[in-house]
C-alpha cells in the first residue's frame, strides 16, 4: 500500500483533497491537492505546493492535538501530498468554532471582524451544497435524523476540547485562533474522531508578530479577499508549527 494508492482504487474527489480506497477497507489514501475555492466553489484558482503546504500542516496539528491526548483519523503522511488515514462514517457537518467575529457571525449579527467573544462560540452548518451548507441548530439535526442528542452529547464537549488545544497551538506560534472548521465521523468501532483536515483553508488565523495595526492573514482570507498568494503565508505557518512539533520532541518532515 506504501507508495501507492493504487489506480484502481475508487476515488471521492473534493475540492481540496482527492480519497481513494486503498487494499484495506479501513483505511482510506487522502491526496491534498493545490486548488483554493471560495464562495462555494465560484472563485477557484491553484497555487503551486498548497496541497504539499496542507499535507504538512495537517499532519503536524493532528500530531500536536495527540499529544493533548486527542485522536484524529490520522494514520501517517505517506508522501509530499498524501497521507493515510482512518475511514470514518462522517457526520454531513461542518463544525465551527468562533472565538473572534469573523465572516458570517459578523454579516448574520450585525457586528464588527475582530470584536473578542466572551466566549467561544460552537456552530453547526449542514454540508449540503445544493442549500449551501445552511446554518443550523441541535433540534434540527436531531428533528431531520443527521445526528443523535447522544451524538451531539460528545460532538460538541470534543468540538470545544479541541478549541482550546488549537488555542494554546497558536499562541505559542504567535497566531491568534479567531475561528476554525473541523469536521468528525466515526469509526467502524463507533469511535468520534476528528477526520478530514486542519489547515489555514479552514482557520482563520491573525498574526501577532506584525505590529503594524492592520491584521495580517495567515489564511484562505488572502484569497477569499484577492490579497494575493497565499503561498508565504501557508509556509510561514508551516514553518512556525514545525519549530513547535520538534521542540515537543515531535518528528516532522523537512
Ligand atoms: N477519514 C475520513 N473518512 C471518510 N471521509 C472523509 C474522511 N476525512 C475526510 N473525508 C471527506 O472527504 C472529503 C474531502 O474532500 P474535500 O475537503 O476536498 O471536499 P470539499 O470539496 O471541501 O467538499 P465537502 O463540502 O464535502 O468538504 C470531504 O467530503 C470529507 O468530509
Ligand atoms: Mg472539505
Amino acid at each position: 500500500m506504501e507508495g501507492s494508492h493504487g489506480e484502481t482504487g475508487k476515488a471521492l474527489r473534493g475540492k481540496a483533497k482527492q480519497l481513494y480506497a486503498t487494499d484495506d477497507p479501513e483505511i482510506l489514501w487522502v491526496e491534498y491537492k493545490n486548488t483554493a475555492t471560495a464562495g462555494d466553489g465560484e472563485k477557484k484558482e491553484d497555487f503551486t505546493g498548497k496541497g504539499r503546504l496542507n499535507n504538512l500542516i495537517t499532519t503536524i496539528i493532528f500530531d500536536l492535538l495527540k499529544k493533548r491526548g486527542i485522536d484524529s483519523h490520522l494514520v501517517k503522511r505517506v508522501n509530499a501530498t498524501g497521507q493515510l488515514v482512518r475511514k470514518v462514517n462522517m457526520f454531513p457537518l461542518e463544525i465551527v468554532l468562533r472565538n473572534v467575529a469573523a465572516g458570517h457571525f459578523c454579516s448574520r449579527l450585525g457586528v464588527e471582524e475582530g470584536l473578542p467573544l466572551k466566549e467561544p462560540v460552537l456552530e453547526y452548518f449542514l454540508k449540503n451544497d445544493d442549500l449551501h451548507d445552511p446554518f443550523v441548530n441541535d433540534d434540527d439535526l436531531v428533528a431531520l435524523g443527521v445526528c443523535t442528542r447522544e451524538d451531539l452529547a460528545e460532538i460538541a464537549p470534543l468540538a470545544r476540547k479541541i478549541n482550546e488545544a488549537l488555542i494554546e497551538i497558536f499562541a505559542k506560534i504567535d497566531v491568534k485562533l479567531v475561528d476554525f472548521k473541523i469536521e468528525m465521523g466515526r469509526a467502524s468501532d463507533g469511535t468520534l474522531l476528528l477526520a478530514d483536515e486542519i489547515t489555514p483553508d479552514s482557520c482563520r488565523l491573525w498574526d501577532q508578530r506584525d505590529h503594524s495595526g492592520k491584521v495580517e492573514h495567515l489564511d484562505k482570507d488572502l484569497f477569499r479577499r484577492g490579497l494575493g498568494s497565499i503561498i508565504p503565508a501557508y509556509e510561514e505557518i508551516e514553518e512556525r508549527l514545525a519549530e513547535l512539533a520538534k521542540s515537543e520532541g515531535i518528528e516532522v518532515a523537512e
